[in-house]
């Protein structure tokens, strides 16, 4: 077989292939995608024609909606009603404005009452006596039966003092003693006042009912019932107080003003212990 008859059948064999495949194409190209209809289908289609209308979906539809339009009823026309404002009265008051009204009366009473307090406070603050001022504590008569029946000794807390006896027979040489001279009044009257912190180091001095002296049980300081110093290390007598009488017989101790106790060595009641001393140790000095 000679080259030009081999490229003669290749040639035909070329075109019959190509007659194939453009058959093929024509054929798929009467299907016009997803959802189309074949030529045979749409030829059934017209053929059923023949025996009634057809009843599309969009027929159906239509004639829902024109079911629903008939079976609306018109409503009737309506006069809007204007808004007005509701009377403050009527409603009254909401639970919170109530709440919130409540709170802020409750708290204003709470602090005016603080306040009125306070104010009454500042303005009357010698309304109650205490220490550091002057200090009523009793009836002349009243505070000389508690001496006797309390063993020589009157304590006042509210005056951190002791009252105790004054002799009058010791009264002249009080009067020789320059730090008793803020004191006189009240050693005439019979009575003196004891500061009860000891003038070593500040200690509560107690009374002693067996020797009848004050003695301390910190170092063991003595002073005798009118506050002379008797022994220990003190550097003085026990400091005093100024006693006021008033013609009612009321006992005022002056606390706002320590007056300091007399030298070692003053002895103006010439008072020695009355028996067994509370503080051993004190000593003479
Ligand atoms: S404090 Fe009283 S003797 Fe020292």
């Amino acid at each position: 077989m000679t080259a030009a008859a081999i490229i003669a059948i290749a040639i035909a064999a070329l075109v019959v292939l190509f007659a194939v495949v453009l058959l093929t194409s024509a054929r798929k190209s009467d299907v016009r995608g997803a959802g189309a209809l074949s030529r045979e289908t749409r030829k059934r289609d017209k053929d059923s024609l023949i025996d009634g209308p057809v009843v599309t979906g969009k027929d159906v539809e239509r004639a829902a909606v024109a079911a629903r339009e008939q079976s609306l009823v018109a409503a009737a026309p309506t006069v809007p009603t204007v808004w007005v404002a509701p009377d403050r009265e009527e409603i009254g008051v909401s639970r919170r404005q109530f709440l919130n009204r409540a709170t802020v009366t409750l708290m204003s009473a709470g602090l005016g009452t603080f306040a009125a307090a306070g104010f009454v406070a500042f303005l009357w603050p010698t309304a109650v006596p205490v220490f550091g001022g002057k200090v009523n504590v009793g009836k002349l008569n009243d505070i000389l039966s508690s001496i006797r029946s309390n063993s020589g000794f009157f304590y006042s807390s509210s005056a951190r003092s002791y009252l105790t006896v004054y002799p009058p027979e010791a009264l002249p040489k009080a009067k020789g003693v320059a730090n008793y001279k803020p004191l006189l009044d009240g050693l005439s009257q019979g009575l003196i006042a004891m500061y009860q912190k000891c003038p070593h180091l500040g200690c509560r001095v107690p009374q002693c009912p067996s020797s009848q002296w004050f003695e301390c049980p910190c170092h063991g300081s003595q002073y005798n019932r009118v506050g002379e110093k008797k022994g220990g290390p003190a550097p003085r007598g026990m400091d005093h107080f100024a006693i006021t009488i008033s013609a009612s017989g009321d006992v005022v101790i002056d606390t706002s003003t320590v007056f300091t106790g007399a030298p070692i060595g003053t002895n103006t009641t010439g008072q020695e212990a009355e028996g067994p001393h509370c503080i051993t140790g004190g000593g003479h000095h």
